[in-house]
């Protein structure tokens, strides 16, 4: 039985109004101090809501991340949103490199380790995502797309409290398909060998969470995984019901 504390952290990508802070609140109200002694717990809500979620009365052991940021600092990058200014808001991490960003916005590993180095600056916790396309698993490359993603994505200063990994499937994203157990299991075993290979105890310390269509019904059985440490949940970290079903059935 792994020491590390698991996570449960949201995603909640393009959505959340300031109707939703509601949801939010509510959540919050459930995470009760027994479930907050057996799991950690966060929502990243769109830029827009950072702060107000962040600075909310009833937020409660419930923290606050972001879902991107700029590797600079600041300067002249109209639209774009600085991690400083995401530590600014109240939140404590941000997620860096999701498949979304990647294949959206065409995300490369290398700028991907830039703002994991920028959420560090900022004295916050990176949450740096790797995960295979459907191709690459059926064409078996699935290893060797992690580990070319590790060593691209996490910059050599990661240690247990300032990283977080997340692996998420780009097919199981939103999908409702999960890899078989074994499947999380392979993958999550070669990411903390590789963890350890680099950052020696560090990496056998640093949390590992499993991300795609982690749902209430699902997630003890995914938790239960060895090197699992949590989830990075989207779908189901926008309401109340789900998100605190999900931590009810990792606690
Ligand atoms: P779903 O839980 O909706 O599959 O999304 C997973 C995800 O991308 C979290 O970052």
């Amino acid at each position: 039985m792994s020491s590390i504390k698991p996570l449960i952290a949201g995603n909640w990508k393009m959505n959340g109004l300031r109707a939703d802070m509601d949801e939010f609140a509510a959540m919050a109200q459930g995470f009760s101090s027994e479930l907050a002694s057996k799991a950690d717990a966060m929502i990243c809500p769109p830029f827009t809501l950072i702060a107000a979620l962040a600075n909310h009365p009833d937020r409660g052991a419930l923290a606050v991340g972001a879902q991107d940021c700029h590797p600079a600092a600041s300067g002249a990058h109209t639209g774009d949103i600085s991690a400083a200014m995401i530590a600014d808001c109240g939140a404590t991490a941000i997620i860096v490199g999701h498949s979304e960003r990647r294949h959206d916005h065409d995300e490369g590993d290398a700028l991907v380790a830039e703002k994991a180095q920028a959420v560090w600056e900022a004295g916050l916790t990176a949450i740096i995502c790797v995960g295979e396309t459907e191709a690459e698993r059926r064409g078996g490359t699935t290893l060797s797309v992690i580990e070319q993603q590790l060593a691209g994505s996490v910059p050599l200063g990661a240690t247990s409290r300032n990283t977080i990994i997340a692996y998420e499937p780009v097919w199981a994203i939103g999908t409702g398909l999960t890899p078989g157990t074994d499947d999380v299991a392979e993958v999550h075993g070669f990411v903390r060998s590789f963890l350890e290979g680099r950052f020696s105890e560090e990496g056998t310390a640093m949390r590992l969470l499993y991300g795609g269509s982690v749902k209430p019904g699902n997630a003890s059985e995914l938790m239960l995984v060895p090197d699992v440490n949590g989830a990075l949940v989207g779908g189901a970290s926008l309401k109340a019901t789900d998100f605190l079903g999900i931590l009810r059935a990792v606690s």
